[in-house]
């Protein structure tokens, strides 16, 4: 994969893959992304940020401990630690998830009814998409919203810098339901919440699912002008 430059051509390719090839990458290549990402801005400067890198046997110690607790709680350990949307989700952002989710079936060639198929399709998370490198990002309990909005910086910069690299990502709050299994098989103290996952390699630019492509809502439906 040729690796590419300039923000506006990085902001265009930066897509959420969630088909990769087994390709390996290195632990010197993760290291200069996150070098990277830690020049994202925080407020104060505090870098609230905490991540965990697992490749190999680490990873697959933290698909295996998952996979084991989700026979008995398939929808996540009874006490998460966030909640990822706010429920119920109001207008306009139920649409646009639900246009998401179904964006993403279409490209996969899952049909709507096709249950099963879509819970196939859920399980790829915890799998890391096959990706071989999953990072976890955490963020201490202390911390307030504006450090959640900090480590929103370093993700982005994080997935913009991959991109660059000729790497695909895909951020993933999915992990965040099993925190205490996560946790425990990476070892992130107790005193951190589990924001997200990041899976991280080689996309399968091949794959019916990286063919999708989201939407953006318009600027009028996000931004106010006056005065000009
Ligand atoms: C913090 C965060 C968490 C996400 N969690 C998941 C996830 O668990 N599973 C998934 O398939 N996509 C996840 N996504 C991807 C979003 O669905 C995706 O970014 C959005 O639909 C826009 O599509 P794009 O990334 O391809 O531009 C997440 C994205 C972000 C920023």
């Amino acid at each position: 994969m040729s690796a590419m430059s300039g923000l506006a051509a990085l902001l265009e390719a930066r897509i959420s893959t969630r088909a990769f090839r087994d390709t390996p990458v290195s632990q010197k290549t993760v290291e200069d992304l996150l070098n990277l990402a830690r020049q994202a801005p925080s407020g104060g400067n505090l870098q609230p940020w905490r991540v965990h890198v697992v490749s190999g046997t680490a990873r697959q110690a933290v698909i295996d401990a998952v996979q084991a607790v989700q026979q008995e709680h398939p929808l996540g350990e009874p006490d998460p630690e966030y909640r990822i949307y706010p429920k119920p989700l109001a207008e306009p952002w139920r649409t646009r998830r639900y246009e998401c989710g179904e964006t993403v079936y279409a490209a996969a060639g899952i049909a709507r009814e096709d249950k099963m198929g879509r819970l196939v399709h859920v399980a790829g998370n915890f799998q890391f998409w096959n990706a071989p490198v999953g990072l976890f990002i955490g963020l201490h309990k202390d911390m307030e919203p504006g450090q959640w909005s900090d480590l929103g910086m370093f993700i982005q910069t994080f997935l913009l810098a991959a991109t660059e690299a000729g790497l695909g990502t895909c951020a993933q709050e999915a992990w965040s339901i099993y925190p205490r299994t996560v946790k425990t098989a990476i070892g992130m103290p107790e005193d951190h919440t589990l924001f997200c996952g990041i899976a991280l390699g080689h996309a399968d630019l091949n794959a019916d699912v990286n063919q999708a492509r989201t939407s953006r809502a318009g600027l009028d439906e996000i931004a106010v002008f006056d005065g000009f």
